[in-house]
């Protein structure tokens, strides 16, 4: 199941540690395990066939992603794009961006996680929902989300964050909703 790095206490000194490695772009659309390296951007080609979405202000909190026309079900709609973290790093920044109220890590593997704060497409703006309309879904090392049901133009694209309520946000997905982010 693809989910949302679980913040921890793990920077130094507080602050991200920079990696050691200068970002590079893969322009492919597999990314082999063995060829990873901490500090690259998981990047696709722009020209890939999606479907059309944009950020725009949310009812559910801040920005969030929106289709622009129909989605069938099941159809890949937008990959998390941004830098390769190893885990054990991820789980510090987390914990950083969390005090800002920001989440913007995704676990990729037991080993890596993707932070959409470096090198983030709009992906990074969809919020979560406890019965969203997409899911996440990980295939030969991109995370993808897909239409978990038909979505009509104008609906707010939604999946589950999994974060298990590690980020202790309360969550707005629809009123009433008692889950925690
Ligand atoms: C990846 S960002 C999503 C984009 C965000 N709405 C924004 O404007 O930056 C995740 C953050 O959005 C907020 N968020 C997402 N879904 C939410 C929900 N269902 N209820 C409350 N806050 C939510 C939380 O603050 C979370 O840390
Ligand atoms: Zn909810």
């Amino acid at each position: 199941m693809a989910k949302r790095v679980r913040p921890m206490n793990g920077t130094k000194n507080g602050k991200t540690p920079h990696l050691a490695y200068a970002p590079l772009i893969i322009d492919g659309t597999r990314i082999k395990m063995r060829l990873r390296v901490a500090g690259q951007l998981v990047k696709l080609p722009d020209d890939l066939p999606l479907p059309q979405i944009e950020r725009r202000c949310s009812s559910l909190h801040g920005w969030g992603v929106f289709a622009l026309e129909r989605i069938t079900k099941n159809s890949r709609i937008i990959y998390y794009s941004g830098q390769l973290v190893p885990s054990k790093e991820s789980h510090g920044r987390e914990a950083e961006y969390l005090e800002k109220g920001c989440i913007w890590c995704f676990e990729l593997s037991h080993r890596w996680a993707v932070d959409a704060n470096f090198g983030g497409n709009v992906s990074r703006f969809i919020n979560h929902a406890c019965k969203p309309n997409s899911y996440t879904q990980i295939i030969d090392g991109i995370i993808w989300i897909r239409a978990g049901r038909t979505i009509d133009a104008g609906e707010e694209l939604t999946y589950d964050y999994h974060t298990g309520g590690t980020a202790e946000i309360a969550c707005q997905c629809r009123p009433g909703c008692k889950g925690i982010i």
